[in-house]
């Protein structure tokens, strides 16, 4: 069976289709990306040609578009990454994030029903539960009390997703991830901009007090989680996935200082998001259960790679800087 991956060149995307050619190499994937600012075909440099994969660009949000890529390549299931994704941008300017987030979400959905899509991955996130006090974690049956206009976009396709399980009895899983960290992650989250701004000597912007709370997982867990529930998971069910790993910010950033070597006079704090989330915790419970599923990476280990990796990667870190990293597609794809 053919799967659609949208948003694969994205940062969880990109890992997931690397994670997936080596796991099931057989398998034919292909991967349909508008490349925003955020996509970058770099990620997946050196898949070019493997038999099993290849790239369409294009929008979510593009009826026809979707409709051909299903109906030419034989989709038969889709794992949907593809979103605008960061809070901040979606704090000063939401309507891209309803756009992409919810009407691209419809979109895929109405695609895949018309097609008779078997399996259908929904990749949502623990955000669109809302902000935890100090104690207490997320399961799946927690309200949803999105805060962000992200959270809220990525919520509303997230209920786009289950009234289309409810009504037409199309097979989709809802998946809900805790904070992810790794390599390819694009340098406006916190860990990659920390690491990037401590590296180039500039000042790390910690918001507020710092003490916000995110629950870390490495990429690679988020993207074993989602293959399983591709494979495993039951229709129109949705499965929280986290690290057990909660981090303040300001302990975090100073982690990675240490690491790198570099001093605690780098952190400024500067003024709070607006609407900034307390803390995120997630119990992953139900996977386990049903899946078996775990992280297997430790903190220790995963920030250890992490680091290395973005000190190795110079040029890819060099190329986003710079905004050559835009040009690539035209490079491998258009020149060819
Ligand atoms: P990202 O911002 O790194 O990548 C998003 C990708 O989607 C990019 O390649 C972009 O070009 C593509 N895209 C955006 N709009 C598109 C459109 N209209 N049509 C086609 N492609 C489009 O995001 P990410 O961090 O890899 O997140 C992937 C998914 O995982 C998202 O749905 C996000 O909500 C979810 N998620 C992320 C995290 C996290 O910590 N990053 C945690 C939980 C869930
Ligand atoms: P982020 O990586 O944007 O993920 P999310 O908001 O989706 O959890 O931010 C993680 C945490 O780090 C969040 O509490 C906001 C905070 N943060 C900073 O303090 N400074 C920064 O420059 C960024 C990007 C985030």
């Amino acid at each position: 069976m053919v799967l659609l991956v949208t948003g694969g060149c994205g940062f969880i995307g990109s890992n997931f289709i690397r994670f997936h050619l080596q796991s099931h190499p057989e398998q034919k994937i292909v991967n349909l990306d508008k490349l925003t600012y955020a996509g970058n075909p770099g990620n997946l440099a050196g898949l070019e040609d493997h038999p099993s994969y290849t790239f369409v660009r294009g929008d979510i949000c593009d009826r026809k578009a979707v409709g051909s890529v299903v109906q030419d390549h034989g989709i038969g299931a889709i794992a949907n990454f593809a979103a605008e994704t960061h809070v901040d941008r979606s704090i000063s300017g939401p309507a891209v994030f309803m756009e992409t987030n919810v009407g691209g979400t419809n979109v895929l959905l109405d695609v895949a029903k018309e097609h008779a899509i078997t399996r259908f991955v929904q990749v949502s996130t623990d955000e669109v539960y809302g902000s935890l006090g100090p104690d207490g974690k997320f399961t799946e049956e927690t309200p949803l009390h999105p805060n962000s206009p992200y959270a809220a976009s990525k919520a509303a396709g997230d209920l786009l997703a289950r009234a289309y399980h409810h009504t037409y009895g199309l097979p989709v899983m809802i998946t809900r991830c805790s904070n992810n960290y790794g390599p390819y992650q694009f340098p406006e989250k916190l860990i990659p901009l920390m690491i990037a701004n401590a590296l180039g000597g500039r000042k790390l912007p910690v918001y507020g007090d710092g003490q916000n709370v995110r629950d870390w997982l490495h990429v690679r867990d988020h993207c074993h989680a989602v293959d399983l529930v591709l494979r495993k998971g039951r229709p129109g069910e949705v499965y929280n996935i986290g690290g057990e790993n909660e981090w303040k910010n300001l302990d975090l950033v100073k982690l990675l200082l240490s690491r790198l070597n570099k001093p605690e006079s780098l952190i400024e704090f500067v003024r709070d998001r607006p609407g900034h989330d307390r803390r995120y915790a997630i119990d992953a419970s139900k996977i386990g259960r049903e899946m078996g599923w775990k992280p297997s990476v430790s903190f220790e280990q995963g920030l250890t790679e992490t680091v290395a990796w973005y000190l190795e990667n110079e040029e890819w870190r060099r190329t986003i800087e710079s905004g050559e990293y835009r040009d690539y597609y035209r490079k491998m794809y258009d020149e060819r």
